[in-house]
């Protein structure tokens, strides 16, 4: 059973139990189909015109952890499907990240010059084909969706539940309000809405399309939905705290962006302890909804206990602040 240490504000070594590395095996499992999948959705470089596709392809292939197009392969399993719908699921959904990245380190967004230790799409081609590049990404990634290998009441739930986690309802919309309340207090649940929109839906679609395309029944859908939810928070919880703690191999960029651009954040809002705090929370939530049990319940859990433990130990621990 694990635990973790709210009244210490802990969430380290708790949930990471040692020599299980079930989130890793997953990857190892599933990582080369998907970036056979990306390869073969995005046009060559030698395509014209070539420098958006140059620019698609330089992001996308970029060293990125992959979590969202693992979680779509992952709900497609745990539905009973077989093939590679869950690959190409995950890698339409991995499209849409990709872009959203591209536009999230835009001068007018974050004006990011560095991402993933490169220089961001628009430092390296331009402004204009950043943009371009983004675009091109998210058309394509609906161009994959809607010929999947599935029936077409299957593909079309499927459309419809990332058209709602992309749009204003979901990653756009948390956007806009990230943009917005830059330079400005927000209340926490302004926050947590912000949080679970620009980062939570699409992290929870893509659980639960794999299970839609793989014609997972009602109830676990919903359980891999409400985990998604909690498990979305949790991971913009600990991206706010990283961009404090982490370090440049971690993060692929300097800490402290945040700050400067005076983003409403979990730390910024909240101050670091009762941030440290909502984390252990969040971990704890999701801990208590993983969907399935067995050894696919330990994939869940290493997924938390992954993610969290980029975190520097003594942020973990509370002893650092
Ligand atoms: C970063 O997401 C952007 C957020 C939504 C917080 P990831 O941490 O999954 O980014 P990559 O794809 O691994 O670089
Ligand atoms: C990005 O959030 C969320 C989306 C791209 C939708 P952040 O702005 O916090 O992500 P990083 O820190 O730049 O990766
Ligand atoms: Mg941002
Ligand atoms: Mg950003
Ligand atoms: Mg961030």
């Amino acid at each position: 059973m694990r635990k973790t240490t709210l009244t210490e504000g802990g969430v380290g070594k708790a949930i990471r139990p040692e020599g299980r590395d079930a989130w890793a095996a997953w990857l190892t499992e599933v990582g080369s189909p998907i970036e056979a999948a990306l390869d073969d959705a995005l046009p060559a470089e030698s395509e014209k015109p070539k420098s958006v596709h140059r620019a698609m392809r330089y992001s996308v292939f970029s060293g990125g952890k992959r979590i969202r197009p693992a979680l779509g392969a992952l709900g497609f399993r745990l539905g009973g499907g077989r093939g590679d719908g869950g690959v190409r699921l995950g890698a339409a959904i991995e499209l849409i990240h990709t872009f959203s990245l591209i536009h999230d380190d835009l001068p007018c967004m974050d004006d990011d010059d560095y991402r993933r230790g490169r220089l961001t799409c628009h430092r390296k081609f331009g402004e204009a084909v950043a943009v371009l590049a983004g675009d091109g990404l998210q058309v394509l990634a609906f161009e994959v969706l809607a010929t999947l290998p599935a029936s077409a009441e299957r593909r079309l739930r499927v459309l419809h539940e990332i058209t709602r986690a992309v749009g204003t309802a979901g990653v756009v919309g948390g956007q806009v309000v990230d943009i917005e309340s830059e330079g400005r207090r927000i209340s926490p649940a302004s926050l947590r809405w912000m949080h679970e929109r620009k980062t939570g839906v699409l992290l929870r679609a893509s659980l639960v399309c794999g299970a839609i395309l793989a014609g997972a029944r009602p109830g676990l859908l919903e359980r891999l939905a409400t985990f998604g939810g909690a498990f979305g928070l949790l991971f913009q919880i600990t991206d706010d705290l990283l961009d404090e703690h982490g370090s440049y191999k971690t993060l692929g960029r300097r800490r402290g962006r945040d700050r400067v651009l005076g983003k409403a954040t979990y730390p910024a809002t909240l101050g670091r302890e009762r941030a440290r705090l909502a984390l252990a929370e969040a971990v704890a939530e999701a801990l208590s909804l993983i969907p399935v049990e067995g050894d696919m319940g330990e994939v869940f859990a290493d997924l938390v206990g992954t993610v969290v433990g980029r975190l520097p130990e003594g942020v973990l621990k509370g002893t650092q602040s």
